[in-house]
């Protein structure tokens, strides 16, 4: 496997419309975005209403909602009492489901009971409805949850995080850091898997999520969960700011004589502006152990 970190991060323009995103969505918001040390409230709401308002519109919208902080600290206390891995990703699971039905009661379409099987998604769809998931099994984690249903669906899937996409080094460390505007699944997959063994080189996805990403070329993005209306803009196809992947070809180095380089166009550096700190960064990753592929 080539080294990730020591090539350029392809440079691609900013992300532009896009007719391949479909009607459904499968969005698996970042507990931290919504719970911080309780539940917010006001950004409970607030994401609500967008999710209201893009299923008014038409589109057919699944939830899956993280534990965030808090399952971390679930997660740790329960460590200090000797629990194993399997026992802490079921404490996590269940703090998963907690913020979801938080969520599920924050809108009024969505079907009320927090859903542990995939199988079921199709048919609350159908029926017009939301439905709405936390965790599932241990070892995943809420994202790879949304990118099997993505891909029993047929849906892009979405994750709404607290960065604004996925760099190429850790914003968190590197303030040099540079964010893929695009990324291929076979690019993804060697980013994520050189760093399950770099402990501290977190990244937004996990390898289990990228990997089905990857097996079913399920169209996806990483977005800044914290910018609601450039999330709506992802969603309704306009051009929007955060990492898209898909089946796009991977990074070819300016000074190859191969290849020719068309699909990537230089651009500016850009530094992490919606890191907002190491806390809130932290918050955002797995609270599960490097050694069980959480990063
Ligand atoms: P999350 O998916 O919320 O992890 O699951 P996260 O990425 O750290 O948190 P966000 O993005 O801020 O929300 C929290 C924990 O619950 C367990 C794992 O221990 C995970 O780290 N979990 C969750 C599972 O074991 N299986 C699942 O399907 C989901």
């Amino acid at each position: 496997m080539f080294d990730m970190f020591s090539q350029e991060a392809p440079s691609y323009q900013a992300n532009s419309n896009s007719s391949s995103r479909g009607d459904t969505f499968v969005i698996s918001v970042g507990g931290s975005l919504l719970v911080k040390e309780g539940p917010d409230a006001q950004k409970i709401s607030e994401f609500a209403q967008v999710i209201s308002s893009l299923h008014s519109s038409g589109k057919r919208i699944v939830l899956v909602v993280g534990g965030g902080r808090i399952a971390r600290d679930y997660v740790e206390a329960l460590g200090v009492f000797g629990a194993n891995n399997f026992e802490k990703d079921m404490i996590g699971i269940k703090v998963t489901r907690l913020n979801a039905l938080l969520v599920a009661n924050s809108l009024e379409k969505a079907h009320k009971e927090v859903l542990e099987d995939i199988g079921r998604a199709k048919e609350i769809l159908d029926a017009g409805k939301i439905p709405v998931y936390g965790g599932l099994v241990p070892l995943f984690t809420t994202d790879a949850v949304g990118a099997l249903l993505a891909e029993f669906l047929g849906a892009t899937f979405v994750n709404l995080t607290n960065v604004d996409g996925i760099y190429d080094s850790n914003p968190r460390d590197n303030p040099d850091a540079k964010r893929f505007d695009k990324i291929g699944y076979s690019r993804l997959v060697s980013l994520i898997s050189a760093n399950v063994s770099v402990p501290g080189q977190n990244v937004v996805l996990d390898l289990p999520c990228c990997l089905v990403l990857q097996r079913s070329k399920i169209p996806a993005a990483v977005l800044d969960g914290n910018d609601l209306s450039n999330f709506s803009s992802f969603v309704n196809g306009s051009s929007f700011i955060g990492t898209e992947i898909g089946d796009f070809e991977d990074f070819v180095p300016e000074d190859s004589v191969d290849e020719e380089p068309k699909a990537v166009k230089k651009r500016k550096i850009k530094k992490p502006k919606n890191v907002r700190g190491k806390k809130e960064y932290d918050d955002s990753f797995s609270v599960a152990d490097v050694d069980r592929m959480k990063l």
